[in-house]
């Protein structure tokens, strides 16, 4: 749906982008991370076809979006960081003017507009100058912008900055909601908002891409995963623990079982380490299979935090860091 080929840009001497490819395909909703100034908006605004790339190219769908423009732009919704709007226009004149600039055929608008006004919970400012909103409801106003031609793809660039968390558990609700149909990339300095919205996660330090993978795998430690477990039999008598150690290391995905704390009589508890996927419920199938019961299960895993310091550290004498 979105295929990103060796993009560039030069602002003068700075080098915002430096070769990024990567591809997103139909449906996917992916976080867009990286450190200030890392290439996030520009990235995002030459996908919308608002900067041209000094090289390398942006496709949607099929096109090209420096070539087919306009027709890219219509299928994408945007919301631009910072959320730029018409402070001295009324929401409902606002979203009226928009849909005509997008040129939604005269005979849809009211519908898309009515629809856009109903999934961002806009009833009850529609009267009201945008000038006079609270950062929330500018933020509702910027998603039903960006989806009131009813878009395929949302290109959503720090969609939750500057809310207070109430206001942000709604708006990561709602572009939830949107990701269930549609394909979105959005922007975010909040870690925690990635994990609970997106299934896959890039990382861009300096212009280039440092990680593509989904948010759990990003988690994992530098030697792969671990899972604590307890185990007992079901009637609570009769562990055979060189058993219950070898079933466990037949569990598809584990790649070495230690001794660890047990609970008490009876149980036995191992430390399990696996690779690239999460044998969980292999584990506990193979639990079903030999009788056993799962008394804890526990994943220990670094957080996404860990994952992004790492990947996106600057040399400490550089510029950065010194910001
Ligand atoms: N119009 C511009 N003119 C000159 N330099 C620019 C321009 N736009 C962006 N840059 C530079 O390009 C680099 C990337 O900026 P960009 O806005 O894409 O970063 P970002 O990842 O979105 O950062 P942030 O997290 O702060 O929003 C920065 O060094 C920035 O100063
Ligand atoms: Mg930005």
């Amino acid at each position: 749906m979105i295929r990103i080929e060796g993009l560039s840009k030069s602002f003068g001497t700075t080098q915002a982008l430096r070769g990024l490819s990567f591809e997103v395909s139909k449906g996917q909703v992916v976080g867009f991370l990286g450190p200030n100034g890392a290439g996030k908006s520009t990235t995002m605004k030459i996908l919308a076809g608002f900067l041209v790339p000094t090289s390398g190219h942006a496709y949607v769908g099929e096109r090209d979006v420096g070539v087919d423009t306009v027709a890219t732009r219509r299928m994408i919704g945007y919301l631009p960081e910072n959320n730029p709007l018409y402070e001295e226009m009324m929401v409902v004149d606002f979203l009226a003017f928009i849909a005509e600039v997008r040129q939604v055929p005269a005979d849809l608008r009211a519908e898309r507009i009515r629809v856009a006004v109903d999934r961002c919970g806009l009833k009850s400012v529609l009267g009201k100058d945008i000038g006079q909103l609270s950062k929330g409801f500018r933020q509702r106003v910027g998603l039903a912008q960006a989806i009131l031609h009813d878009p395929e793809i949302l290109i959503l660039d720090e969609p939750t900055s500057g809310l207070d968390p109430n206001q942000i558990a709604e708006i990561r609700g709602l572009i939830k909601e949107l990701g269930r149909e549609k394909t979105v990339i959005l922007s975010t300095h909040i870690l925690s908002e990635v994990q609970s919205t997106c299934s896959r996660v890039l990382i861009i330090n300096d212009g280039k891409l440092v990680a593509d993978d989904a948010p759990e795998r990003l988690t994992l430690g530098a030697e792969g995963g671990v899972i604590t477990v307890v185990v007992g039999t079901r009637l609570g008598v009769g562990l055979d623990e060189a058993k219950v150690r070898q079933a466990l290391a037949g569990v598809a995905g584990v790649t070495s079982v230690e001794s660890a704390d047990a609970e008490g009589p009876g149980t036995a508890g191992f430390k399990l380490r696996y690779g690239r996927d999460d044998p969980r419920r292999e584990l506990f199938e193979a639990a079903v299979k030999n009788e056993l019961v799962l008394l804890e299960v526990r994943r220990q895993h670094v957080s996404l935090e860990e994952t992004f310091r790492k990947l996106t550290a600057t040399d400490p004498s550089g510029p950065r860091a010194a910001a």
